[in-house]
């Protein structure tokens, strides 16, 4: 067994880790405070090759796989989570599952476009009445000759009021409701097709320069052959995407707990009370020492899940465990690290209050803590 990461992908953690330290840090606090969606920064990004982490050279990627993707997030976040997400949602939830599910023409239309990161990508299948109970969809695709017409008020969609490409699901036949999951169908629909336009844009806690928005589909017309994967089949890309989803913000929450420790350990050694640095008091070095114990460990469960997933192995519960553990530890570190700054942790002057806002959502989105607990449970109750 080689805990080792690959030459590659050291590089790449080099590559990102030089960007985020010199781009993407310096204005992150200014961004938040301004709620300033960081559209320069993504260019960056794209011209680093790390929106198309997760696609294969022969689409115009840069064929890191899910393992890349995830830690291109984890350094991105380790200094603004908002970046961080805004690359997650682009790379796992929209550029794969057109790589899995998508016809050869969806791929060669979009792939090398979402790779380039000439255009941005969202996925919208969260509804008012559909959060956790994802597949209680309304928006509703009618056929109408070669096309499908749209209408429904997608809710929650990250990347929304700037993304060229979103990934759609709707319902598509109501002909069994006693399954509810089936009869939804995905779709690839652009920015310039008729009828879809970015809703109300939420103000938000944390994540606040990363865009969320409604998503609006009244009458939208999506050409037929823009059906990603089989008609009625929607609901398992959904759940198949939201596999690779989860790697992704437990990645986000690694970064984030990443970034409470390094500001921790800087502020102890530098923070002085009876007469000498706080890091020699046992109270921080204990915290410290959990602080790192618990990101090396939930780190570990992000890599597994990934490299399951890299390899075509089932990974959903790998994933949920993952998330489930990363999310709840990085909101953990986010409070210690604000409690090891004390009153200064509680103002902007430091960033743990900003990771502490940003933490809290890791454990909302993409499925919350609860929803994971769930997928492990049906997991190891029916392994028995
Ligand atoms: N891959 C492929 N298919 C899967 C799957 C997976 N990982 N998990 C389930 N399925 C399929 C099943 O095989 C089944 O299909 P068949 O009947 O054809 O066999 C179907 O999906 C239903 O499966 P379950 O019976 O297990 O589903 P359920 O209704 O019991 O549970 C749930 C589903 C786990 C609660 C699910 O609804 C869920 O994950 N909810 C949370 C939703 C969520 O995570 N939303 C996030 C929104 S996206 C977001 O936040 C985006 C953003 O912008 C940041």
């Amino acid at each position: 067994m080689d805990f080792n990461l690959p030459e590659d992908l050291v590089l790449l953690q080099q590559t990102v880790r030089k960007f985020a330290d010199d781009e993407v840090a310096p204005r992150a606090a200014e961004r938040d405070h301004a709620h300033e969606f960081p559209l320069e920064l993504v260019r960056s990004a794209a011209r680093l090759g790390l929106m198309g982490a997760s696609v294969p050279e022969e689409w115009g990627g840069s064929s890191l796989g899910n393992l890349g993707g995830s830690i291109v997030t984890e350094e991105v976040s380790r200094v603004d989570a908002s970046l961080g997400v805004t690359l997650s949602v682009h790379n796992s939830l929209v550029a794969t599952p057109i790589l899995r599910f998508g016809s050869d023409a969806l791929k060669r239309k979009y792939l090398p476009k979402l790779a380039a990161g000439e255009w941005l990508g969202a996925y919208a299948l969260t509804e008012a009445q559909a959060g956790s109970d994802a597949a209680n969809q309304a928006t509703k695709a009618e056929k109408r000759g070669d096309d499908y017409v749209l209408n429904g008020v997608k809710m929650w969609i990250t990347n929304g009021a700037y993304a060229d490409v979103f990934v759609v699901f709707a319902r598509t036949s109501l002909d069994d409701p006693s399954k509810k999951h089936k009869g939804i169908t995905a779709f690839v629909v652009e920015k310039t097709m008729p009828g879809i336009r970015p809703g109300k844009t939420e103000e938000k806690l944390g994540i606040r320069s990363s865009s969320t928005t409604e998503l609006v589909l009244d009458q939208c017309v999506v050409p037929a052959c823009n059906v990603l994967g089989e008609i009625g089949k929607g609901f398992s890309v959904a759940m198949d995407t939201l596999d690779g989803g989860r790697i992704g913000i437990a990645s986000q929450a690694i970064g984030i707990a990443q970034g409470c420790l390094e500001a921790s350990l800087k502020y102890a050694k530098q923070r002085h009370q009876f007469n000498r640095p706080i890091a020699d008091f046992q109270a921080i070095q204990w915290k410290l020492a959990e602080m790192a114990t618990s990101i090396d460990s939930a780190r570990l469960l992000v890599r597994r899940a990934a490299w399951l997933r890299d390899r075509g192995e089932p990974c959903s519960v790998a994933a949920s465990m993952a998330k489930m553990q990363a999310s709840v530890m990085a909101n953990r570190c986010a409070e210690e690290a604000v409690q090891i700054h004390g009153g200064a942790g509680y103002t902007t002057d430091f960033p743990v209050e900003r990771y502490m806002r940003d933490a809290r959502i890791t454990e909302i989105y993409e499925g919350t803590t609860e929803i994971q607990h769930l997928v492990i449970a049906k997991h190891v109750l029916s392994a028995t």
